[in-house]
């Protein structure tokens, strides 16, 4: 028997869910991270222009297909046209997105078990278990599978409880909550000495980047990755949306939050760099670059934190928060994306499905702990430097081509036939077919040259 699918219940619901998506570890850490190594605020530029070029019309690409086809990434690729060849093609795209959700999903749970351990580590410690909180701080095996393995139990039990009571409900306590954190991080920072000098790096731009091939396509693949774009997410939730909802207003809402976020972050992040070096904690490598990535995260805010005295245990907890929470919010709607396909295709109990499907994505990244070395690196870029940007060609190629415009245009503007009106959206569906395959694909044959 097939299960009654979900909706959510509110606009605003969607749009904290689609949101708590979009924003994650990307967010806070990459977007802030790669702006200090790529020219401050000529980076931002860059990655703004693409975001609302690029990310924005494959969004909108995302959410159309799916609300039109009221199906996960597989049954509704499939199922866009009638011709065998087209609905062969979208299977097997389909499948590819699903993959890939899987491969990020693996590698990002755990990131998120790391965030998960630093955030316990300070508490222990506040507790009076020093031991524990020794064993949370360390690298150890055992710690990194154990808190992946409690990152995964988390989003598994919120995905069990389907959309309207697992990822609305949660999107919607736990965003606020986040942003709420992220305000209060950023007043406390910007109060210590040398933190100015963290403002300026970052908001005075260095426009001699502002060309440079390799800050163009990583500018690409953070928009795309921190709009969750390419592996059905934004499909998914998009399919749960009312028919009276305002498609092309969510979709700007959503990578206007995003893109706020991440711009919020680094008035966090690069201020903190810039505090800690006035703590005398080193923030530049041996080759004069500032130390961005896992060094930064782990190293030298932890040494920031340890600098401030026991102001800093509450400071880690409360920035470690920061990332858990945007880490979780982000992990079920990657699960969300096999759990819809076990659920719709295969008649699976969703709370069994949660189960099985985030069990294995589990047993994946233990995989990847235990090969960490060969496998981390290569499961980040083949999922979010290829799969990613790739896949969100596939889908605005299907869009364009395979979903006819009368449909597409429809889908778009239903409950608003004021949309259809307008020139940007008359223009829009020339512009997935075409310009935005061929934008896509150009930024990355020029950074292969
Ligand atoms: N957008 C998330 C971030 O910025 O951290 C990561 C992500 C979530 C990527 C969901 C892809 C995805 F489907």
């Amino acid at each position: 028997m097939t299960q009654p699918r979900g909706q959510f219940s509110s606009k605003i619901g969607f749009l904290l869910a689609a949101a708590g998506s979009a924003v994650g570890l990307g967010n806070i850490w990459g977007f802030p991270t790669q702006a200090a190594s790529n020219g401050g605020a000529a980076f931002l530029l860059v990655y703004l222009l693409l975001a609302f070029l690029l990310a924005y019309p494959a969004l909108m690409a995302e959410l159309t297909i799916g609300r039109y086809a009221r199906a996960n990434v597989v049954t509704a690729l499939e199922g866009l046209s009638n011709r065998p060849l087209a609905r062969r093609a979208g299977f097997i795209t389909g499948l590819c997105a699903l993959g890939v959700a899987v491969v990020i999903l693996s590698f990002y749970a755990i990131v998120a078990g790391w965030m998960l351990a630093e955030f316990l580590a300070p508490a222990a410690r506040q507790l009076g278990q020093a031991g524990s909180s020794e064993w949370l701080a360390g690298g150890s095996f055992g710690r990194n599978a154990l808190m992946c393995a409690g990152m995964s139990m988390l989003t598994i039990v919120i995905i069990a409880q389907g959309v309207e009571k697992g990822i609305e409900a949660w999107s919607t306590r736990l965003m606020p909550l986040l942003f709420a954190i992220l305000l209060g991080l950023i007043v406390y920072v910007l109060l210590q000495p040398g933190s100015k000098a963290g403002l300026s790096a970052y908001l005075i731009p260095d426009l001699s980047r502002i060309t440079d091939p390799a800050l163009i396509l990583s500018a690409m693949g953070q928009a795309f990755f921190s709009l969750s774009l390419g592996v059905g997410t934004m499909l998914i939730y998009g399919s749960y949306l009312r028919d009276s909802d305002n498609l092309p207003q969510m979709g700007a809402s959503v990578t206007l939050l995003d893109t706020g976020f991440a711009f919020t972050a680094g008035l966090l992040i690069l201020p903190a760099i810039y505090v800690a070096q006035h703590q005398g904690v080193t923030v530049y490598t041996p080759e004069g670059d500032l130390i961005a990535g896992p060094g930064l995260i782990f190293q030298v805010l932890p040494a920031l934190f340890a600098s401030m005295g026991s102001a800093g245990d509450w400071l880690a907890l409360a920035f470690f928060a920061l990332m858990s929470i945007a880490a979780l919010t982000s992990a079920i709607s990657l699960l969300e994306v096999p759990v819809s396909v076990s659920v719709e295709r295969w008649q699976l109990a969703r709370p069994l499905a949660a189960w099985l499907c985030g069990g294995g994505i589990f047993a994946l990244s233990l995989l990847i702990i235990w090969q960490f070395e060969t496998l981390f690196e290569l499961a980040i870029t083949l999922s979010t430097v290829y799969g990613q940007p790739l896949l969100g060609v596939a889908l605005c190629v299907f869009a364009g081509w395979v979903l006819q415009r009368n449909h597409l245009l429809g889908e778009l503007s239903k409950g608003h036939p004021e949309i259809e009106a307008t020139l940007f959206w008359k223009v829009w569906p020339f512009y997935v077919r075409l310009i935005c395959p061929a934008l896509i694909i150009l930024t990355f044959l020029q950074s292969l040259r």
